[in-house]
């Protein structure tokens, strides 16, 4: 039997509307997010299962970016299926100020998960609101007003956390919160390319310096930034941010939304490099995003501060009793399957494939990934290294690619110069073949000339 049928998945329209229709309906009254809306054309989807989704006429795609990196253990899977469909038939939802047994649970299973002593968590709706906690949590307990983030990071959309997002992203929402303050990153783009860890920590300590370390809270950062190009960093430089900020009494605030969750082959990218962050946020793969949810995982001393003194923050679906739920099946998945060890070893065979796409076009630059966490990034020489698309701006090479991947049934987030290679955790051997033979396709078909 087919996987498909097995799930009682079915290839086809779903509801009695068409794809055309879906998408007249879904552009008419919706508002798409981070776009022009002329520019909108959205992919109408049907149906998915495991790493394809399907429009209702049946066109199908691969999913090479697990939607927004956040689908970890593929589309549909029964087992988280099943226990959110028990959850709903015994208790769908409680006040946050109640007890409920996921709650209960998922706390306790994310204490041995998270790293080191981290061990309390609160619970929120989504990645933004995560951050905002997080960072409300340390201005309380250190009494301090600043946060440092980086330049290359996208850290979400509301108020605060778009203010500490340092991508062009934020442009539209300045000029933001007060207290936030960017700092450059060790990456500078692919025609500069990276400085060592020492010279980026120099400068790092230089700006803490200038800002008054006593007025410091935190340094927010995704220890490998996902959307501004899959940066995994030089050894040495989220040990020497985490010496940094025992040295100025700053707290250290991983944001793992995008990076936990076995997408680079560890729990959570922090792992890599043995750092214990002091607090720690995550959504997406948490429930692989059949629904919505997000955390802020902290260590107990920062939970005790609260013993005497009110936290002042909460949401109305804080500790969702449906989410959590899904959240403690999504993770006995990753267990019971080892997706966590099997990102790592297909993430070889994922760099294997970026390897062999460099040795055949010369428009790829550089590659980089760390297990099924991956970007390619496009240049119009290897002599000039001018990449393909101007920074935060796109051009008619990187349009006509993102439209061949659509044409030939792949799907992935193209941005800028480059493309990620994201697929779910479940992803096959061939799979991943299929998704780069397309891939290799459409580069070749991708005419690079010397101007734009
Ligand atoms: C690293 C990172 N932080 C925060 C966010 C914001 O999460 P959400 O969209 O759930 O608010 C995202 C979302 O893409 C992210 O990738």
């Amino acid at each position: 039997m087919t996987l498909a049928a097995r799930s009682g998945a079915k290839i086809g329209p779903t509801s009695g509307m068409t794809g055309p229709e879906i998408v007249r309906l879904a552009r008419r009254h919706t508002l798409y997010e981070w776009s022009a809306q002329s520019a909108v054309d959205p992919i109408p989807v049907a149906g998915a299962l495991g790493s394809w989704f399907w429009t209702p006429e049946g066109k199908r795609y691969l999913d090479f970016n697990s939607q927004l990196m956040c689908v970890n253990i593929g589309h549909c899977h029964p087992a988280v299926i099943e226990a959110m469909k028990r959850q709903l038939d015994v208790l769908p939802y409680v006040t946050p100020f109640m007890a409920s047994e996921p709650r209960a649970r998922l706390g306790a299973k994310l204490a041995e998960l998270a790293p080191g002593d981290i061990d309390v968590f609160f619970f929120t709706s989504g990645g933004a609101d995560a951050n905002e906690n997080a960072v409300r949590l340390a201005r309380t307990v250190t009494g301090r007003q600043k946060v440092l983030a980086h330049y290359r990071s996208y850290h979400g959309a509301t108020a605060g956390a778009i203010t500490l997002t340092g991508d062009p992203r934020r442009w539209g929402s300045e000029p933001g919160v007060p207290g936030v303050i960017h700092v450059p990153d060790p990456y500078h783009g692919i025609e500069r390319g990276w400085d060592t860890a020492s010279d980026a920590l120099r400068r790092l300590e230089e700006v803490i310096c200038f800002e008054d370390p006593s007025s410091i809270a935190a340094f927010i950062l995704e220890p490998i930034p996902g959307g501004g190009g899959v940066l995994v960093p030089p050894d040495g430089y989220l040990q020497g941010i985490r010496d940094l900020c025992d040295r100025y009494g700053i707290l250290m605030i991983a944001d793992e939304i995008m990076s936990g969750f076995g997408r680079t082959g560890e729990w959570f990218a922090v792992n890599h490099w043995g750092v214990v962050p002091d607090l720690i946020t995550m959504a997406k793969g948490l429930t692989s995003a059949y629904i919505q949810l997000g955390a802020v995982g902290m260590r107990r001393w920062i939970a005790e501060s609260f013993d005497r003194r009110v936290y002042h923050g909460g949401l109305t679906y804080n500790s969702h009793p449906l989410a959590c739920a899904a959240a403690l099946a999504t993770i006995a998945v990753y267990e019971k399957e080892g997706l966590v060890e099997r990102s790592a070893r297909m993430g070889e065979r994922l760099r294997q494939k970026h390897q062999e796409l460099s040795d055949r076009h010369e428009i790829v630059g550089t590659t980089r990934s760390i297990g099924l966490f991956g970007v390619v990034e496009l240049v119009r020489s290897r002599e000039s290294m001018e990449p393909l698309a101007p920074f935060n701006a796109t051009s008619p090479e990187m349009q006509r690619l993102a439209h061949l991947f659509r044409e030939k049934g792949l799907y992935t987030f193209v941005r800028w110069n480059f493309f990620h290679t994201n697929p779910p955790l479940t992803v096959t051997e061939d799979e991943l073949d299929v998704g780069f033979r397309i891939i290799d396709e459409a580069l070749a078909e991708l005419s690079v000339g010397p101007d734009h």
